[in-house]
């Protein structure tokens, strides 16, 4: 017979091996879990990388080069911003001043004219240009590709109109067009920022263009609920379809690709 000193002793021993087990055990997932995150974020940003390395991501879309409706005759080309003239590029930070800055003046933001003229100009910054006959530019879409909240997506910073060419169809068609390259540039979904008080935007996305505001706006996070005069709206692609709901990057929002 063992003495019962020796039995204790052998007993403790295994649980603490047993414990050390687990330990280990839970490691090793936990390690599994970090290196699967990790190549799944890789593989999200490839993508990204992806889509700024083409040329003219409407290359393969003719027939949306031109929109030749409702008395319109206009030429659409899409464009790094560093491949566009400056004075495009200044055109149209003079017309989203003269479209938005009493909105921005309206809400928590404030127009701060610096700041926005630098993320025009960010070289991430992607340009879809509308022009007449003569060349002239009549509107535009500023979109980036981009990681939000773990998902590659197109984010449309601006799309701006001049008045003479509003309530022709032009707006919409631009961003099917953004729907179009997202697609095709396999991004998650297209998303924006409005302002709630934008009544003619907000209608415009929402009801016309079937925009639903995205799990990260305020309203539905929760963070600043009616204090916040902006709602983030998004639409799925088809590749987004599938993926509802699993977001990568443990809840981290904001570009994680640069
Ligand atoms: C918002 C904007 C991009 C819409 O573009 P647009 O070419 O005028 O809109 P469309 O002709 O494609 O409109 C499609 C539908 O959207 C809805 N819509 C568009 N503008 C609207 C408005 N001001 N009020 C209510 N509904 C509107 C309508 O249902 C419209 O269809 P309908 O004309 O047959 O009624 C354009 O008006 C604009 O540049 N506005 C100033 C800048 C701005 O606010 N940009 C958005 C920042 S988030």
């Amino acid at each position: 017979m063992f003495p019962i000193r020796i039995l204790i002793l052998a007993k403790e021993q295994a649980a603490r091996q047993e414990r050390l087990g687990l330990k280990s055990n839970k490691a090793k997932e936990k390690k599994a879990r970090r290196l699967e995150e990790r190549a799944a974020m890789d593989a999200i940003c490839a993508k990204v990388d992806a889509a700024n390395k083409l040329d003219d991501p409407l290359a393969a879309f003719p027939a949306f080069k031109k929109y030749d409706r409702n008395g319109l005759n206009l030429e659409i080309e899409c464009k790094r911003v560093t491949a566009l003239n400056p004075l495009a590029v200044e055109w149209a930070f003079e017309l989203t001043r003269t479209n938005m800055q009493t909105m921005y003046e309206q809400s928590e933001w404030g127009w701060k004219e610096r700041e926005k003229r630098e993320e025009m100009n960010d070289e991430r910054a992607w340009y879809l240009l509308a022009r007449d006959g003569d060349s002239n530019p009549l509107a535009f879409s500023h979109f980036r590709f981009d990681v939000e909240c773990g998902e590659e997506v197109l984010y449309c910073y601006e799309v701006q109109l001049e008045s003479k060419v509003r309530r022709k169809g032009l707006g919409k068609f631009l961003i099917q067009i953004l729907q179009l390259i997202a697609n095709s540039t396999q991004m998650k979904k297209v998303m924006l920022t409005v302002f709630k008080h934008n009544h003619g935007a907000y209608q415009f996305f929402r009801e016309a263009l079937q925009f639903e505001i995205d799990e990260t706006s305020p309203s539905m996070s929760g963070c600043c609920g009616d204090d916040c005069s902006y709602e983030i709206l998004s639409r799925r692609t088809k590749h987004g379809e599938a993926s509802a709901g699993h977001t990568h990057g443990g809840g981290h929002c904001g570009g994680c690709c640069h």
